[in-house]
């Protein structure tokens, strides 16, 4: 039996270059080799969302970008979190054996509190708890994830290890595994890119919004004038040179620290490359998009197939607990 892929994104809308650079080539790479499971996590957008008025919007533009981007429905399970509702089962059940300092001291927990101390539902404390129940009801062993959600993972590890100790051998301890850009610094070239920080660059953007875009970035900040010799491993968008433009790479970082290359040219180039690199994916973007009634459909049937090993999970965790 092949081993199996687990990974989940909160439905923002859009996905962005550092969703896909940090994680959704995993998602289409990993297809080939595991029996894989790609879940648009509607309830963990619960937690920070203030209304959910554009929720089936963003759903249905993400489901968009993943198909587009390769994940196959006939290889891979793609469904919405809460269509499989066991999960929720799951979530109370781990919450028993999950002590409460644990979940205080997850880093992601504390800054979501800095941001927004008015909003400290019970539900963001057990944010991990219920990623912790996505991977696990689905006995995942491998979690294709950016370098954000360690902390996450490593919790998971801990709860699962709590959950066998007291009930015996039953979820299998999942592992992250990371792609060569597990961080992908946003445009500010301070913080990871985000859509919430607005420093980002959707994929489905059009070729004239991305360039407006690019424009837009921070390079390096000691580079006040076209003379100044610049410093590449600072810059955002050299970063992104890394993985567009391998080749040149080394060519770009030589000619930016002896001036030879100025800032605007440098974006104007990184701007031609991404919209090369992402012609195909929003040809295929724009095809699919005209057949709405597909992604209701691979979203239905990924449901009804996560439900069957969804059902089979909770049985086997009743059981260990006494509960069945
Ligand atoms: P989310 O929705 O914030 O992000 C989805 C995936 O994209 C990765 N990512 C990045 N990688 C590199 N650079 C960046 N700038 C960047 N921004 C985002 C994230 O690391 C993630 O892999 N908690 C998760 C969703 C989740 C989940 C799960 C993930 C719920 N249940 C179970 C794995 C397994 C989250 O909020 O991801």
């Amino acid at each position: 039996m092949k081993s199996r892929v687990f990974s989940g994104a909160r439905p923002t809308g859009r996905q962005h270059l550092g969703n896909y650079l940090g994680a959704i080539q995993n998602y289409v790479k990993l297809q080939d080799q595991y029996d894989c499971v790609y879940c648009i996590v509607d309830i963990h957008a619960l937690t920070t969302l203030d209304n959910t008025r554009e929720l089936q919007k963003n759903i249905h533009e993400m489901a968009l970008d993943w198909l587009a981007a390769g994940i196959d429905p006939k290889k891979s399970i793609m469904f919405v979190q809460s269509h499989v509702p066991e999960v929720c089962e799951l979530h109370t059940i781990l919450s028993m054996v999950t002590p409460l300092s644990w979940l205080l001291r997850v880093p992601t927990f504390k800054e979501k509190v800095k941001q927004n101390p008015g909003n400290v539902n019970y539900g963001l404390v057990g944010y991990p708890v219920l990623m912790t129940s996505d991977i696990t009801l689905y006995k995942a062993d491998v979690v294709p994830v950016g370098e954000d959600q360690l902390p996450h993972l490593e919790l998971a590890r801990e709860i699962v290890r709590r959950f066998n100790d007291h009930f015996g051998e039953t979820l299998p301890e999942p592992k992250a595994q990371m792609t060569a850009f597990p961080m992908v610094v946003g445009l500010d070239g301070k913080s990871k890119m985000s859509k919430s920080l607005n420093n980002h660059i959707e994929l489905a953007m059009t070729e004239e919004e991305t360039l407006k875009r690019v424009m837009t970035s921070v390079t390096d900040p000691a580079r006040q004038f076209r003379k100044d010799p610049g410093h590449p491993e600072v810059c955002p968008i050299y970063a992104l040179h890394k993985y567009f433009n391998p080749l040149q790479q080394e060519n770009v970082a030589a000619t930016c620290r002896t001036a030879e290359r100025g800032c605007v040219d440098c974006k104007k180039a990184m701007a031609a490359e991404i919209n090369e690199a992402l012609k195909p994916f929003r040809e295929r973007r724009a095809e699919l998009a005209a057949k709405p009634k597909y992604i209701d459909d691979v979203l239905n049937d990924g449901a009804v197939r996560a439900s069957v090993i969804a059902r089979q999970t909770i049985k086997e965790v009743k059981q260990k607990m006494g509960l069945l």
